[in-house]
């Protein structure tokens, strides 16, 4: 199967209440460990790029990589998609380089320039065959020092959604209902603590998301900052010289209710970097005198291979959906 855009992933999706997941990816052990998982379960698969990932890697390198993921992963969709595309050169970049889906993230934008902007990045775009995703509403965490009106600016706000998306012609739209990027969404005063002393943060604004879904009826809503930041994880990097005191993200559980309402893309980054982090950390711990990277590459590999196997069965719900 070549590479196929969003569009047929996010109809079957929508329709039968999972979600895609939209994994970044950085070098081959990464691409190999989420293909890996995703070929054994049958399961839809989005990798991303970032600018970040281009400037790090090569826009040519990560393109063949995940050419070469599709080529060893025949029974699967894969889309391949420019993940916060800054500006209009990038997306065009990217379309004209084999992309078949890319973001504009305009989100930062005043209402009437994330238009214009988005709707430059469609034309362009629709033009050669690619999707495109929006953003409404800023990313971040529950702000604890603000007043009601002002923390829910952040937020996406419904009534804007519709005209967004008619005005612009994008085809899925990013919405902000409470998750944030990177791993510690939220700090410890925005929480509580539960018996083992872990943190709980608030919980998403599924309010929002419905209000979205009732004003855009089968369109398909994503979700970015979605790592769950498995404690296992933490722990395994903070006994084996790393410090990430309190990091914390979105309780899978929520993330599964939310692929079972229209959010048909789950964007996961930083769930695989402390997968990858702390497998080396440990096996750096456990064999000090080893300095093949294939040593500690291969165990890394394995932990991302096994955290993308389990976000497609028991979080997003799209094993066996391919
Ligand atoms: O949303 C951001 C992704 O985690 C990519 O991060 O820009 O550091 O590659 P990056
Ligand atoms: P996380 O940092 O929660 O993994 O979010 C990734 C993301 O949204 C990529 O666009
Ligand atoms: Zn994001």
């Amino acid at each position: 199967m070549p590479f196929v855009t969003t569009t047929e992933m996010f109809k079957k999706a929508y329709d039968g209440g999972y979600a895609v997941g939209a994994f970044n990816v950085n070098n081959m052990e990464i691409v190999q460990g989420i293909t890996e998982a995703a070929r054994e379960q049958h399961a839809p698969l989005i990798l991303q790029v970032s600018k970040g990932a281009r400037a790090y890697a090569n826009h040519t390198y990560l393109v063949k990589l995940v050419e070469a993921a599709v080529i060893e992963c025949p029974d699967i969709p894969i889309a391949l998609h420019l993940d916060h595309g800054p500006d209009f050169e990038t997306c065009k970049s990217c379309i004209d380089g084999g992309f078949t889906s890319v973001m504009i993230d305009a989100s930062s934008k005043p209402f009437a320039e994330n238009i214009e902007i988005t709707r430059k990045v469609v034309e362009y775009a629709h033009d050669h065959g690619v999707v495109v995703e929006a953003e409404l509403g800023s990313l971040a965490g529950v702000e604890d020092e603000v007043n009601v009106s002002a923390e829910d600016s952040s937020y996406t706000r419904p009534e804007e959604v519709e005209e967004f998306v008619s005005k612009t012609g994008c085809d899925s739209l990013a919405i902000a209902i409470g998750t944030s990027h990177g791993a510690y969404k939220f700090t410890a005063a925005q929480c509580t603590r539960n018996e083992q002393g872990v943190l709980v943060p608030p919980p998403l604004r599924f309010d929002i998301l419905e209000e979205v879904s009732r004003r855009l009826p089968g369109f398909p809503i994503v979700l970015h900052g979605s790592s769950s930041v498995p404690q296992e994880f933490v722990k395994m990097i903070n006994e084996n010289g790393g410090r990430l005191p309190d990091a914390v993200g979105i309780p899978e559980e929520q993330l599964r209710k939310a692929a079972t309402l229209s959010v048909c893309k789950i964007n996961i980054d930083s769930d695989l970097r402390l997968a990858m982090t702390g497998s080396i950390r440990k096996y750096f711990a456990e064999h000090p005198d080893h300095f093949d990277p294939r040593q500690y590459l291969t165990p890394a590999r394995a932990n991302i291979k096994a955290i993308v196997t389990h976000k497609l069965i028991d979080v997003l719900g799209c094993a066996g959906k391919a």
